[in-house]
């Protein structure tokens, strides 16, 4: 079983059906899923890596990014998500591999200034063993109104690298910083 990765816009629709489904059980949102549901902006345009076992989605993993300004300077942060398992197929390493996967692309990618997401942080281990992913002294802020989603007050730890020689020259102004990702309103990395 190899990860298999492509841009999320040119994945076939039933697979993208596949991949809604799969998330929707693997974080037990509520209702059905939606079939039709973009689960990524392609303004974001991410990639998708993914495990099938026996012609099934097994687990998921998304690398994507976007534009930030920090302390007036403008970087390219690229971040992980809609990391996610098939409840019966966890405990086997699955999601680590596609961690695993994900993270190498976005540390060699060349199109990202800085890595960050946010995550419980009962899961830095996994991330840890997946792909060496450390917590940062950091809060992530999604935008600047008043009651947008921050890291901090989701109790969530982030993880940050600087993987630019630009980024790293600046690698002061991110300590114990706030980090505003500028996104839209209920959407959080
Ligand atoms: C997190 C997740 C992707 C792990 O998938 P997986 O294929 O089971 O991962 P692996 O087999 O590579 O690693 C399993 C290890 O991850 C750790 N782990 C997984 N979920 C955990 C959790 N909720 N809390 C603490 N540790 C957890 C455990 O150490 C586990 O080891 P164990 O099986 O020996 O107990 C899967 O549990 C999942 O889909 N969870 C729901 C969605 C989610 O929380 N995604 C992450 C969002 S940041």
């Amino acid at each position: 079983m190899e990860v298999t990765s492509a841009p999320y816009q040119d994945l076939p629709p039933a697979l993208r059906r596949e991949i809604n489904a799969m998330l929707h059980l693997a974080y037990q949102c509520e209702g059905e899923p939606d079939p039709d549901e973009t689960l990524h902006r392609p303004a974001l345009e991410a990639r998708a890596f993914w495990l099938a076992h026996n012609g099934r989605l097994a687990a998921y993993a998304s690398a994507f990014g976007k534009t930030i300004i920090h302390q007036a300077a403008e970087f390219s942060l690229g971040s992980l998500g809609c990391v996610a398992t098939r409840p019966e197929m966890r405990g086997r390493g699955l999601g680590e591999r596609v961690v695993a996967a994900a993270s190498d692309w976005l540390r060699a990618c060349g199109r990202y200034d800085i890595a960050a997401f946010s995550c419980d942080a009962e899961l830095l281990p996994f991330y840890r063993r997946a792909a060496e992913w450390e917590a940062a002294d950091v809060v992530l802020i999604a935008n600047k109104e008043e009651n947008a989603l921050r890291s901090d007050r989701l109790g969530k730890a982030v993880m940050l690298e600087l993987l630019s020689e630009r980024a790293r020259a600046a690698e002061a102004s991110f300590r114990g910083a706030a980090v505003n990702l500028d996104l839209p309103p209920g959407e959080f990395i």
